[in-house]
């Protein structure tokens, strides 16, 4: 058991944020694998200002959706206060607030936000001792290792947040330029936590329990933050807790299963978003479900290409059961 703030977090996996995927219905089915923390998708502090509905729907919880934290957007103090007002009088339900202060799409940084913030540490002092007087949740926060090689400054930017109040802190190891590709080096910061006085959770390249044990065991991080890792193999967090807790770790799960996952994650999404949206996110989702199985390229491209409605999901999961 940890802490952000006073409140108490139970397990060392935490579910990374990702635009597009971690929905409510995401959450709700990662969760059973064993989430300690989830948040949402990063939510715009302009789109909430503007009203933006699509920017409302990011404010859903799925059912057992706790801890939440809710991950917020914003290039300047003032428009990202005026937003934390609107999601403390709209009884949105979550438990930390989560500034994203690593995001490296061009569209993001331009506006001043996510880690363009990392350029700014001054203002980014006045900003987050502003937003943590202002949320009457704990506020936590996700950065990178610095905007680019020639400017690594992480260990800066984590006592600039916590002077601040920030309650937690959620490093990806790698720098805005690197974006996603490049190997993580845990080494980068080694025993980080040890330097530190809030909880860290570590992010990058968490594809396997090994490296997930390895993260931790480096860093001594409190918590592992899995992303991409998860993706079509859920099975992968349960893995992560059983080596944390030094129990027999699962074999990866079968096909069969794999099958019953595709199907109850499609139908919490459909409910979600309604059955036209949700498909269009399955295309891309559904796939990697299969990845590893041996014969199951035509699938992926039957899901990829042709399925319009859930009867379709079905009709290829059964052909798929049929087949193996
Ligand atoms: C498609 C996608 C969307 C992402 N969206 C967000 C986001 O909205 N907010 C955020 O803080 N990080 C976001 N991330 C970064 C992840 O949370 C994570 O830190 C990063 O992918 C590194 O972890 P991994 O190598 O295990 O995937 C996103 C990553 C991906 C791949």
């Amino acid at each position: 058991m940890w802490k952000i703030g006073d409140t108490e977090i139970h397990g060392q996996v935490v579910l990374g944020p990702m635009a597009g995927i971690t929905t409510a219905a995401y959450r709700e089915f990662m969760r059973p694998f064993g989430i300690a923390l989830a948040y949402t998708e990063m939510i715009s502090d302009c789109g909430l200002i503007y009203g933006n509905e699509e920017t409302f729907s990011y404010l859903k919880k799925g059912k057992g959706d706790r801890p939440l934290a809710l991950q917020l957007f914003g290039g300047s103090k003032e428009t990202l206060l005026q937003a934390i007002e609107i999601l403390e009088q709209s009884g949105a339900e979550y438990d930390f607030l989560d500034i994203n202060l690593g995001c490296p799409v061009p569209k993001v940084t331009r506006a001043g936000s996510g880690s363009a913030w990392l350029k700014r540490l001054d203002e980014l002092e006045e900003m987050m001792r502003a937003v943590t007087e202002k949320s009457s949740r704990p506020v936590t926060a996700k950065i990178r290792l610095g905007w680019d090689d020639s400017s690594i400054n992480f260990h800066e930017t984590i006592k600039v947040l916590e002077k601040s109040n920030v309650k937690m802190v959620a490093l990806h190891l790698r720098t805005r330029s690197a974006l996603y590709s490049g190997d993580v080096d845990y080494h980068v910061a080694e025993n980080l936590q040890l330097q530190m006085k809030i909880p860290l959770v570590i992010s990058g390249d968490i594809f396997t329990y090994e490296k997930a044990k390895e993260a931790l065991d480096i860093t001594k991080a409190t918590a592992v933050m899995v992303a991409r890792g998860a993706l079509g193999n859920p099975g992968l967090i349960r893995q992560i807790n059983q080596i944390i807790e030094d129990k027999k770790v699962d074999s990866p799960v079968s096909l069969k299963t794999q099958i019953e996952y595709m199907r109850v994650f499609s139908r919490l999404l459909i409910e979600e978003k309604g059955e036209l949206v949700a498909v269009r996110q399955l295309r891309g989702l559904l796939p990697k479900f299969l990845n590893g199985y041996p014969g199951m390229k035509p699938y992926k491209a039957m899901i990829v290409n042709s399925i319009v409605c859930f009867k379709d999901i079905e009709a290829i999961l059964e052909q798929i059961s049929k087949s193996s």
